[in-house]
């Protein structure tokens, strides 16, 4: 499967499908331009640097946040989006219109081309026909490279690194897409130890653990005593229901999946760790803990997600 080109720091013109296509060196140069919107936008100064450039964002999934973070990163650069919810439903798809068709029609009106797909793979097929700049968006239960570069962003503004952390992963591991990014983000950099905790039947393929093999550590767990009580992070993310062809799976899993409650916090918590979820919340973390100030994904999180993007695609169209 084509999952674009190494970034090697130069992120101009680039699709950006998968966490494969960067290394430490990427990740930290988007950090960097990342702090530098952040200050910017502070100091209340100018960032219209997309100007005159558009987005098409073609979401065929249910989005919130990936849609409107990315809407609205653009609009506040200057930028202007078309937007498309249900593109299958609103576009010539509907009319059978064929994937390279369509895409080429979008990259002779448009600058980017942001997607999310349901199918694994789908967003890397309109890459490889794209005359602009494809990102993803999340396709499928195969990667979320954004969601994972601001989850990663949010680790190292908190520890002020991205090597040397132990982390737990509660959830669907097996199909949550922010999981699989995140991990192999985290793979880039030495030493970290990831504890994985997942309902049965919901591990970790054995496609991904191949890939981590000797990157980084993961130990798999399924009781709570088997939490360690040091861990940098949590990060838990809801089960994939939409990913089940098999209904009582999915009612079996979600009997033990495990929720991040106060009294787990209590329990296996220390006072330093972060927590954080892609949301939707469905579930997965008691509201009882969201004023927790450990508790980042109704606030620091969600903030980074809109200015990560708007990074990566200042980036993308080689304007910062
Ligand atoms: C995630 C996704 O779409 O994969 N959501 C998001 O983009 N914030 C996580 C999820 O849907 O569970």
């Amino acid at each position: 499967m084509f999952s674009g080109i190494a970034i090697n720091e130069d992120f101009r013109g680039k699709h950006i499908l998968s966490i494969s296509q960067f290394s430490q060196k990427s990740i930290l140069k988007l950090f960097k331009k990342t702090h530098w919107i952040i200050n910017r936008i502070k100091q209340k100064r100018n960032i219209n640097i997309l100007k005159r450039s558009v987005a098409a964002l073609l979401f065929f999934e249910p989005s919130t946040r990936t849609f409107l973070s990315f809407s609205s990163a653009i609009k506040k650069m200057g930028g202007e989006t078309v937007d498309f919810l249900s593109p299958d439903e609103t576009t010539s798809f509907v009319k059978g219109e064929s994937i390279s068709d369509a895409v080429k029609v979008f990259s002779a009106y448009t600058d980017l081309i942001i997607i999310r797909h349901p199918e694994k793979g789908f967003v890397q097929k309109v890459a490889e026909v794209s005359q602009v700049p494809v990102i993803s968006g999340g396709d499928g239960a195969g990667e979320h490279p954004t969601q994972a570069l601001y989850d990663a962003f949010t680790i190292h503004q908190k520890f002020g690194k991205l090597s040397g952390l132990k982390g737990l992963i509660l959830g669907d591991v097996l199909y949550s897409r922010s999981i699989h990014s995140l991990l192999k983000t985290l793979a880039l950099f030495k030493g970290n130890s990831i504890y994985l905790y997942a309902p049965k039947r919901l591990e970790l393929s054995k496609e991904l653990a191949q890939e981590l093999k000797g990157k980084i550590k993961i130990q798999e767990i399924n009781k709570v005593d088997d939490i360690p009580q040091d861990c940098h992070f949590w990060y838990t993310n809801r089960i994939q229901k939409e990913r089940f062809k098999n209904m009582k799976l999915y009612q079996h899993a979600l009997r033990s999946f495990p929720v991040i409650t106060k009294s787990l916090l209590e329990k296996k918590g220390n006072k330093n760790m972060v927590i954080l979820d892609p949301l939707p919340r469905v579930k997965n973390t008691d509201p009882e803990i969201d004023s927790d100030p450990r508790a980042l994904y109704l606030t620091r999180q969600l903030e980074n997600g809109m200015f990560v993007r708007m990074a990566l695609v200042g980036l993308v169209l080689g304007k910062i």
